[in-house]
């Protein structure tokens, strides 16, 4: 087993002393950076790239060798658990995920098995095995997943969705056909991770992109309830260190107490809630990640680097923050900015741990 040169992000999580405060970002590897793009393009498409253990590695690694990035994050998609179950995934340029067999009735939920990752997915265990040996220890690898109820929208919904009209229809109309929806994918998550953690991630993160746009009521229901059975499944330790898990609810400020309860070490923030105000609500809890807002790297170096330091300052004193956007970077924002971005987390970040 090799050591690790830089645990910094695997400490913050579990609010241990660090140095500098470590930083990574969502969707680190992706279109704004050109040498994707060229992976990308000598691949045939996004799924090319994921499915081939060697080119998830290379572009996984891309951000990696432009900055001083604290952790690395598995190069898939969230709906590769769907396509297993044979929803038929495909792309479209330019229009986002899709799918060929949406779920619509309860003979297609029926119809589903929870899936054997090793089996049904080798591509994904094989690219963390092929991460984790050309990383040899350079920094730690987030392994990652939908939530059950960001994947039912998409099942669904057939793909990406404005209202959510037909999975709130299916929520609202026959909620136990949900319920039944929504527990296979629990499963099925709890074994993607876990598979996912004995291949070798180090920490998981769990994406409830959509748990925003439920109600105070929906949200603990259908979204939190299958969280926090996911976070009790989990295995939490392995190669003798505890594997950390990062709840992402985007649009989840108002719940924060609530996912502190699902026994997660910490919460993803996004930017439309003050770093500081959390901290004080979660106490000392859970550790927090984010939450620049991804655009302001849309403005100058200078301007960027006067946010951070106001993110470092809300936070305040001590151990337990991950920075982070508080959403996926967008693919035209200039490799130079999110470069800024970086260093100046590092750089201003040591007198906070002091
Ligand atoms: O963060 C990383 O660098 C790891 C890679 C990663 C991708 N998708 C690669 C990707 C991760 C963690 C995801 C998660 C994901 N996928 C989420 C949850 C996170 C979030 O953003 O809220 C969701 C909702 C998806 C589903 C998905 N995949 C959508 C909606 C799209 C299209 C949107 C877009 O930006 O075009 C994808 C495609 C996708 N996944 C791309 C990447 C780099 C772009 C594909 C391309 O190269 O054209």
């Amino acid at each position: 087993m090799t050591e690790l040169k830089n645990d910094r992000f695997l400490r913050a999580l579990l609010k241990e002393p660090v140095d500098v405060t470590p930083v990574w970002m969502m969707r680190q590897a992706g279109r704004y950076l050109p040498e994707y793009r060229a992976s990308r393009a000598k691949a045939g498409d996004f799924m090319g790239l994921c499915t081939n253990p060697e080119r998830a590695c290379e572009v996984t690694l891309q951000p990696l060798e432009r900055y001083p990035l604290d952790a690395a994050i598995l190069f898939s998609d969230i709906l590769t658990i769907p396509d297993a179950m044979g929803l038929g995934l495909y792309f479209e340029t330019g229009e986002g995920p899709k799918f060929r067999k949406p779920v619509r009735t309860a003979a297609d939920i029926n119809a589903l098995k929870v899936i054997n990752p090793e089996q049904d997915l080798p591509y994904v265990t094989g690219a963390v095995r092929t991460i984790r040996r050309e990383l040899n220890g350079r920094v730690p690898l987030i392994g990652f997943s939908g939530s059950p109820w960001t994947l039912a929208t998409y099942m669904i919904e057939g793909g990406s969705s404005r209202d959510f009209r037909q999975a709130k229809q299916m929520l609202y109309n026959q909620p136990e056909q949900m319920h039944q929806l929504l527990d296979i994918l629990a499963d099925s998550v709890i074994a993607y991770l876990n598979a996912q953690i004995l291949a070798g991630a180090q920490a998981v993160q769990i994406f409830d992109t959509w748990g925003g746009a439920l109600s105070h009521q929906a949200y603990q229901e259908f979204s939190l309830r299958y969280m926090k059975k996911i976070v009790q499944g989990l295995l939490r330790e392995n190669e003798g260190r505890r594997v950390p898990v990062i709840l992402f609810t985007k649009g989840g400020g108002q719940w924060l107490e609530l996912m502190a309860d699902t026994g997660a070490e910490a919460l993803g923030l996004d930017w439309t809630t003050d770093i500081g105000l959390a901290r004080q609500r979660v106490g000392q809890r859970v550790a927090l990640q984010g939450n620049m807002d991804p655009t302001i790297l849309y403005a100058s170096p200078s301007r960027i680097r006067e946010e951070v330091g106001n993110i470092l300052k809300s936070y305040g004193q001590g151990s337990g923050h991950v920075f982070n956007l508080g959403h996926g970077i967008t693919p035209e924002v200039d490799p130079e900015h999110a470069g800024a971005f970086i260093r100046a987390v590092h750089d201003l970040s040591a007198e906070f741990h002091r």
